[in-house]
């Protein structure tokens, strides 16, 4: 697990989003495995900008969202469908056709859960999935007791996320309480992770994902097994690190070592 701690959430989507143009850049057909949420928010505006100024296109990449909300239409604004339409796809070059957001309000979800595995599978794997991380630790919708080999599922969100989440649904709305999810077994799949974090209220679930135990309880901790994962976090979000000055020196030492190669 390489962490990168920056100054600011601007630097955090700037470091991710080049991570993603360099990929672009090497792949043009790549496959991503995209997230939700306030934090992955100014990476999505970054590369919205780089592909508006042409220097990067969407058009032959396929997508996978990490989660979606059950028994919301893809219409209603809360979904995620919705989110991902809005913030980011219409955006973008992308063929709206290449893009995939779990099936929330499929008649069956459980064949709907194994055909987005197979719809994965088929589009050759994920190549980069790009990760928020919620303050109980979650990854997707994979809540703390989540199965760290678990695959794309229903999901029952706990009381915490469906506070945290609360924000977005005005009193008259009806929250959901069940998602469908990749599992953290889908994610452990993805040649890359991505997780992004910023601000205070991350700080200790970043240190149990870095430094905890590798356990359920804290199912983002399941990346400490993963062979290439990075997580890219402002000062506030690794405030709570036991030795962030051991990974500002690893990341000098990475970034010193990649201008020689270049060089
Ligand atoms: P956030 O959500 O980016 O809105 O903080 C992250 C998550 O819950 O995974």
């Amino acid at each position: 697990m390489k962490v990168v701690i920056l100054d600011d959430a601007d630097a955090v989507a700037s470091y991710g989003a080049d991570i993603f143009r360099e990929q672009l850049q090497a792949k043009p057909a790549s496959v991503f495995g995209l997230a939700t949420g306030s934090t992955p928010l100014k990476l999505y505006r970054e590369l919205i900008e780089s592909n508006q100024q042409g220097d990067i296109s969407f058009s032959e990449v396929r997508s996978f969202n990490l989660d979606e909300y059950m028994d919301l239409p893809p219409e209603h604004p809360q979904s995620y469908r919705y989110f991902m339409d809005e913030e980011f796809f219409k955006h973008i070059d992308i063929d709206r056709s290449n893009t995939h957001v779990p099936p929330g309000n499929a008649d069956n979800p459980l064949t709907a859960c194994r055909e987005y595995e197979g719809a994965i599978a088929a589009a050759g794997g994920i190549d980069i999935q790009l990760l928020g991380i919620g303050r109980n630790g979650h990854i997707g919708f994979n809540e703390p007791t989540s199965c760290l080999a678990s695959r794309t599922r229903v999901k029952t969100l706990t009381e915490e996320t469906i506070a945290d989440n609360a924000r977005f649904f005005s009193e008259d709305e009806t929250q959901p309480q069940l998602s469908i999810t990749m599992g953290i077994g889908t994610i452990m799949e993805a040649r890359l992770v991505v997780l992004l974090a910023t601000g205070e209220s991350k700080a200790e679930a970043i240190k149990a994902m870095v430094e905890g135990p590798v356990s359920a309880w804290c199912p983002a901790s399941a990346l400490q097994m993963h062979p290439a994962t990075v997580v890219i976090v402002d000062e506030a979000a690794a405030s709570a690190l036991s030795n962030p000055e051991f990974f500002k020196h690893i990341e000098r030492h990475n970034q010193a070592l990649l201008a020689r190669i270049k060089a």
